[in-house]
């Protein structure tokens, strides 16, 4: 299906499926990181406002991924550490991904684990990477599946079809495609754009199964888009590993490529496996 038919069912789709309202805090943090000199006090008191939230915030800062020297004993202290823009981002995520909790989508037990180990990776593993910041990473492994609990809402069938693209080797964005006339890439770049989320994250979470596509643009040469995407795959990957189940088909496929791209051997990528896993186990 192409990506024009595919955006067209979207939109009757989402006419019956409901993207979950933006949270306030996040609007409210959106406002003023548009001031031209955001002030760090008034970020500070507005992620404070929310205390579970907050919470939230200060224990995703402190884990090992984000790699800070001194641990972060409040939102202000946390926000002089990282920086106003990594701050406001990560509280993104996390404001969303509890949006989504609460919006009554069903979600299987366990299921926000794996995007968040996918976003603590993806963190880690861009800063051996310029050019990819550890908090947008963050945003883009916390959501690039934001699409998955919205279509289990609206098919009923739609784990069954997770199960049998994994099972084939059929991409699982063209089993949806094929069924539902759209897929949860689509739908997860439609609920960032609602969200107002960075575009180049919705774009990169609309062709997060376009492995080979994404790879070989600038003739192969490394870019913003590849290597965050690379990063992507492997975080998703490690996780997978983490939980100890097999290859998804898709990392079997273009492992290696991902691993050629981003300049890694194969070894050194082990030895990496190895330091994520524990540090996941760890947190
Ligand atoms: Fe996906």
């Amino acid at each position: 299906m192409n990506a024009a038919l595919s955006f067209e069912a979207t939109n009757e789709i989402l006419g019956s499926v409901k993207i979950p309202a933006t949270p306030a805090v996040f609007m409210e943090l959106h406002e003023l990181m548009q001031k031209d000199e955001p002030d760090i006090d008034e970020v500070s008191a507005a992620i404070s406002k929310d205390m579970g939230l907050a919470a939230l915030v200060l224990k995703t800062v402190n884990s090992p991924f984000f790699g800070l020297r001194a641990k972060a004993k409040s939102i202000r202290q946390a926000t002089t550490l990282l920086g106003l823009l990594n701050i406001s981002n990560i509280v993104a995520g996390l404001a969303l991904r509890r949006a989504m909790e609460d919006s009554g989508a069903p979600t299987p037990e366990h299921y926000w684990e794996s995007p968040v180990n996918i976003g603590m990776v993806s963190a880690k593993l861009s800063r051996q990477f310029a050019g990819v910041s550890p908090d947008e990473a963050y945003m883009l492994g916390l959501f690039h599946n934001a699409g998955v609990p919205l279509m289990m809402m609206r098919f009923d069938d739609y784990l069954k079809t997770m199960g049998d693209a994994e099972a084939s080797m059929v991409d699982v964005t063209q089993l949806e495609d094929e069924r539902y006339k759209t897929n949860h890439a689509v739908i997860g770049y439609f609920v960032c754009r609602s969200w107002g989320l960075p575009e180049h994250v919705g774009e990169l979470i609309l062709r997060h199964h376009d492995v080979v596509e994404v790879l070989a643009e600038n003739g192969g040469a490394m870019s913003k888009t590849g290597i965050s995407l690379a990063v992507l795959k492997m975080a998703e990957h490690i996780d997978r590993r983490y939980w100890g189940k097999a290859d998804d088909p898709e990392w079997d496929r273009w492992g290696e490529q991902v691993l050629a791209y981003a300049g890694i051997s194969s070894t050194d990528f082990e030895d990496i496996v190895e330091d994520m896993t524990e540090l996941l186990a760890a947190g």
